[in-house]
């Protein structure tokens, strides 16, 4: 869906979405779609990529926040069936778009730990079907979408790929970016609920502020915390929600904004799907080689926040 499509049914424009946003289109599932239909195709072409069947599957990860149901079951365990992952356990982690930087690193302590041989790692996103069609402050920012990767360990004596996490919260600004509406705070009265309530609010302001600290404070930390320079970075993968908190966290940082890989114009936010929708094009158009260092960072409702050091 253009920009200019939205237009057609909310008070915005092509030039207002994309000069403060990046972005110019969102792609959206169809009407009969959920989080673990865009999941269950990525996923298998991660197994397949892996050079695994999914039987060899020890747990299955799915980061997602509108996920199929509503709290039971998980849409993990849709996704373990749709895959036949016969041999695995299955939950959802819930930290909105940071969840796949969550999930990545609760897979490397899984894999670290041996509790887990190959953890399957989904993120994905069906924000359409939660948006406010007629909320210009947030139905032009997300999009829908699903990547998924494999976390398997390495050979004996050969170092972590995953080096090292950094996972965050900061609660008090959990009503920042929410759903108000059919959790057990504030149920869902049939007749008297608004439609707004179910849907996605943001204090975009707010969420602004926090986003271009933590992206900015979580490189920082990571790259001291492992003795690394910026410049050691091939790429930083940052959560895909605006171009300008992007080119803010660079200016802080003072490092170009080319040094982060950014594929918003096309996808808008997906929320946990973003980063490895990125990893996923960036590894197809031949960005990333065997032993580049990356960092994956993300932010948004919780608030979280984090990042992972990764050697790709
Ligand atoms: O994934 C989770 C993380 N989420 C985020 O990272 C989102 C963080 N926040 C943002 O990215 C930005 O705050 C927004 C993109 C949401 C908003 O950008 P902004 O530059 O902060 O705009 P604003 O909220 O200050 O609004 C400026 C003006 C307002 O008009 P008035 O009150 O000055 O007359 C808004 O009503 O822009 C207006 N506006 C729009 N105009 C046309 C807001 N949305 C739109 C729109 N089209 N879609």
């Amino acid at each position: 869906m253009s920009n200019q499509e939205l237009t057609e049914f909310v008070d915005t424009s092509d030039e207002w979405i994309y000069s403060h946003t990046g972005i110019s289109y969102r792609h959206i599932a169809a009407e009969d779609e959920a989080a673990s239909d865009l999941a269950i195709p990525a996923a298998h072409k991660a197994v397949e990529a892996a050079g695994l069947t999914a039987k060899e599957i020890d747990l299955v990860l799915v980061a997602t926040s509108p996920p199929d149901y509503v709290g039971l079951p998980s849409t993990a365990c849709v996704v373990q069936d749709g895959i036949g992952a016969v041999n695995a356990g299955a939950m959802d982690v819930m930290a909105v778009c940071t969840g796949f930087v969550y999930a990545l690193e609760t897979a490397r302590a899984f894999v670290r730990a041996g509790s887990a041989r190959h953890v399957l790692v989904a993120g994905t996103e069906v924000y359409s079907k939660i948006m406010n069609w007629s909320d210009r402050n947030t139905c032009v920012l997300f999009g829908d979408g699903a990547g998924a990767v494999v976390v398997s360990p390495t050979a004996p004596g050969e170092p972590s790929r995953i080096i090292d996490s950094i996972l965050r919260s900061d609660g008090s600004g959990a009503t920042s970016l929410m759903r108000p509406c059919g959790g057990t705070r504030n149920v869902y009265v049939p007749g008297q609920t608004p439609d707004s309530e179910l849907a996605l609010q943001m204090d975009g302001r707010k969420v602004y502020i926090f986003a271009v600290r933590a992206v900015v404070d979580t490189i920082l930390e990571i790259l001291d915390r492992n003795k690394l320079s910026l410049d050691e970075i091939r790429y930083f993968v940052p959560h895909q929600a605006n171009r300008r908190i992007i080119e803010a966290a660079a200016k802080r940082l003072g490092i170009p904004v080319d040094r982060f890989y950014l594929n918003m114009q096309e996808y808008a936010n997906t929320s946990a799907a973003s980063i490895p929708l990125a990893l996923n094009e960036m590894n197809a158009n031949g960005l990333i080689q065997r032993g580049d260092k990356l960092v994956l960072i993300g932010f948004g409702a919780g608030l979280t926040y984090g990042a992972n050091l990764v050697s790709w």
